[in-house]
C-alpha cells in the first residue's frame, strides 16, 4: 500500500519512487504546477538522473521502451538548419572567410538579415551608431559572434515551430536562453571568452528538442498522452546521445558534439572537460535561482564544477553575483516584453 502510495507520488510530481534520501534535495523540488502558473518559471531539472528511476504506468512505459528501441536503433528524426544559415555558418567558421560574401548570403535570407540588424543595434554590441548596412552588422559582431546569432534565432524557430509539445519545447528554449545568458556572465571568472560559453550553454541541452519531437510523434498512438514524468525519464535518458547526434547532424564542431553528448558527468568528458563543466555549472545557477533556493545557491561555490574549473574560492561568490545580475535582467527583459 505504502509503495503504491509512493508511486502514485512519484508519477503526479515527476519524481522518482525512490528518491534521494537527501531532504534537502528533497526540498529543492518545486509543488507541481497548476495550467495556470507561467509555463518557464520555477522549473524542475527535468533531465537530471532521478527521473531515470520514476515508475511509469504500463503504457507509458511502452512507449518509453519504444523511444529507447528507436535510438538504440538510429530510427529517429533531426531537425534541418536552414541551409543558408549552415552555409553563413560554415563561412564564419573560416578565419580567412571573405566578409561580402556573408553579407551576400545574410542579404538573401530577410529573417537572418533582421536579425543581425537587431543584434547588431542590440545593448550588448552597439556603438555610438546605428548600423546602416548589414556589411558593417557583420563587422561590429565579429565572426564569432555572427555565428551564435545564427545558431540561436535558426535554433529558436526550429524548436518553437510547434512540431508538437510546444508548451515543453518553450520550456526548454527558455531555460537553454537563460542558461546562456548566465554562462556568458560568469565566463570571465574562467578560460572561455563570452561567446564561446553563450554558446556551449545555449546547445548542451539541444538533444530534448528531437526528443520531445519523437515523444509527440510515438504518443499520437496512445490514449493516455505525454506526462511531465515520461518526459523527464526520455530527457534523462536520452537527451545526451541524441544531443551528440544533432551536433553532429549540424555540423557544429567537435567541442558542441562532445559537449552535447556528454555534458552531466562533465569530469568523465575526456576532450573537453572544462566545456562540460562550465555548462554544468550554469545550468545549476540557473536552476537554484529559479527555484529561489538560496541556500542550494550558495553551496554551489562548493560544488565540483567550480573545483574542476579551477576558479579560485576568492572569486566564487562573485561569480554567484554574476549569474544572479544576468539572471535577473534575463527576467525583468522577459517581463517587459
Ligand atoms: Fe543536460
Amino acid at each position: 500500500m505504502l509503495e503504491a502510495l509512493k508511486n502514485f507520488l512519484s508519477r503526479l510530481f515527476g519524481r522518482s519512487a525512490h528518491a534521494p534520501t537527501d531532504k534537502k534535495e528533497e526540498d529543492r523540488v518545486p509543488r507541481h504546477r497548476s495550467a495556470k502558473e507561467p509555463i518557464a518559471r520555477p522549473r524542475v531539472n527535468l533531465d537530471g538522473e532521478e527521473n531515470l528511476r520514476v515508475i511509469l504506468m504500463d503504457e507509458e512505459e511502452n512507449l518509453f521502451v519504444e523511444i529507447q528501441r528507436r535510438i538504440k536503433a538510429g530510427q529517429f528524426e533531426l531537425p534541418q538548419l536552414r541551409q543558408t544559415s549552415m552555409a553563413v555558418m560554415a563561412l564564419a567558421n573560416d578565419p580567412s572567410a571573405d566578409i561580402q560574401e556573408i553579407t551576400n548570403l545574410i542579404q538573401a535570407d530577410p529573417v537572418l538579415s533582421s536579425q543581425l540588424v537587431k543584434t547588431a543595434n542590440s545593448a550588448l554590441y552597439s556603438g555610438l551608431e546605428p548600423i546602416t548596412s548589414l556589411h558593417d552588422g557583420v563587422m561590429r559582431l565579429g565572426l564569432r559572434a555572427l555565428r551564435t546569432m545564427i545558431l540561436t534565432a535558426s535554433m529558436k524557430g526550429l524548436v518553437l515551430s510547434g512540431k508538437g509539445l510546444t508548451r515543453y519545447a518553450e520550456e526548454v528554449w527558455a531555460q537553454a536562453a537563460s542558461v546562456a545568458s548566465i554562462a556568458r556572465a560568469i565566463s570571465p571568472f574562467t578560460e572561455f571568452d563570452k561567446e564561446k560559453a553563450f554558446l556551449l550553454a545555449l546547445l548542451h541541452d539541444v538533444g530534448k528538442f528531437p526528443l520531445l519531437a519523437m515523444l509527440a510523434e510515438q504518443s499520437k498512438r496512445y490514449k493516455g498522452g505525454v506526462t511531465r514524468a515520461l518526459i523527464g525519464k526520455a530527457f534523462a535518458g536520452f537527451h545526451e546521445p541524441v544531443g551528440r547526434a544533432l551536433a553532429e547532424h549540424w555540423k557544429l564542431g567537435d567541442e558542441l558534439v562532445s559537449v552535447a553528448g556528454n555534458h552531466h558527468d562533465f569530469a568523465s568528458n575526456e576532450d573537453f572537460g572544462n566545456s562540460a563543466a562550465l555548462v554544468s555549472l550554469a545550468h545549476k545557477l540557473d536552476l537554484y535561482l529559479s527555484l529561489r533556493d538560496e541556500a542550494g545557491f550558495l553551496e554551489l561555490t562548493e560544488s565540483p564544477e567550480v573545483e574542476f574549473l579551477g576558479i579560485s574560492p576568492a572569486r566564487r561568490m562573485d561569480l554567484l553575483e554574476a549569474a544572479k545580475r544576468a539572471y535577473s535582467r534575463r527576467s525583468k527583459f522577459k517581463a517587459a516584453a
